[in-house]
């Protein structure tokens, strides 16, 4: 068996497409146009690039995009006051603190300061309980898991009943995707370091999540066949020849040869992230005081 590929690209470029034309009506009907404000805190490389892109993605989209560039010495109480600011602030609608923060910040201090109603990550505790409750017109969904979610549903692989097996169990990715596949109906399963014999859960598995960042950690031995296999990882390994390159969590070439479904890295479940992201900025814009009635935001 050759596994499909899931097409993260496309399915994200249909999703930035969309986003951009509900945008437009709703900026065309209340004049209001979603806003997203970025906080960078220090100069970590990755973190810029990952802000540079969520900011081109908006900006594409036609959204409003602010990057509030802070210096790595920046304090607790300068960042605290910077989200107050963006809480209070009618033009934005999404906020975001690109973690990881630097050590001298208290990162769930910050991560509880943005307000529930503007927090585009799904971060706040509040938000992270709506989900677990599965009130999910309600909460914004961290963009990774609902992002996992939407590459399913393209597939049409029936989750209800599935077997879903998710390794990971970070509170960005592994434990929201287990919620998500719970509300769904599957019966899921979370693996992690402490799990006894791994291979005896994921070869139970119709749906296989991975999200453990360790390279080409899923072989085909770990595989049902016919599995509908996500690949979460963005791991950077160097070949022989010392170009780098990016590579996830499972062994593709050997895992193409026994699921049924694969998503690749790159090009899977990475460029979903920022389309989610766009998607929960513009619900939080809808959701605003002011724009419509709040059952109709919901809908
Ligand atoms: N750092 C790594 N992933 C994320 C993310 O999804 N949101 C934020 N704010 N920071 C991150």
């Amino acid at each position: 068996m050759t596994a499909r590929p899931i097409d993260g690209r496309e399915i994200a470029a249909r999703i930035r497409a969309g986003v951009a034309a509900e945008a437009a009506a709703l900026e065309r009907s209340s004049g209001i146009r979603p806003g997203l404000a970025a906080v960078l805190v220090g100069d970590d490389p990755a973190s810029a690039t990952y802000v540079k892109m969520k900011r081109k993605a908006c900006e594409e989209a036609g959204l409003a995009s602010r990057v509030i560039r802070l210096p790595a010495e920046t304090s607790q109480e300068e960042l605290l006051s910077r989200v107050t600011e963006l809480n209070a602030d009618p033009g934005i609608h999404g906020i975001l603190v690109q973690l990881p923060l630097p050590t001298q910040i208290d990162e769930r201090a910050v991560v509880r300061a943005v307000d529930p109603d503007k927090d585009v990550d799904g971060f706040h505790p509040l938000n992270v309980g709506r989900v677990a409750l599965g009130e999910l017109d309600e909460t914004f969904v961290p963009a990774t898991p609902a992002g996992i979610l939407r590459l399913l549903d393209e597939t049409g692989v029936e989750l209800r009943g599935a077997e879903a097996v998710v390794l990971g169990r970070s509170a960005i990715v592994g434990l929201p995707t287990a919620l998500l596949l719970l509300h769904r109906s599957a019966t899921v399963t979370i693996c992690h370091s402490g799990t006894r014999d791994l291979a005896s859960h994921t070869r139970r598995a119709d749906v296989l999540v991975a999200a453990v960042g360790k390279p080409g950690f899923v072989t085909a031995a770990m595989v049902k066949p016919g599995a509908t296999v996500i690949d979460v990882g963005i791991n950077r390994v160097t070949d022989g020849d010392g170009k780098p390159r990016l590579v996830g969590d499972v062994d593709f070439d050997q895992v193409s040869n026994v699921a049924g479904w694969l998503t690749p890295v790159p090009g899977g479940v990475g460029p979903m992230t920022i389309a989610m992201l766009l998607e929960n900025t513009l619900a939080a814009a809808r959701r605003a005081p002011g724009v419509m009635g709040a059952a109709e935001a919901r809908r």
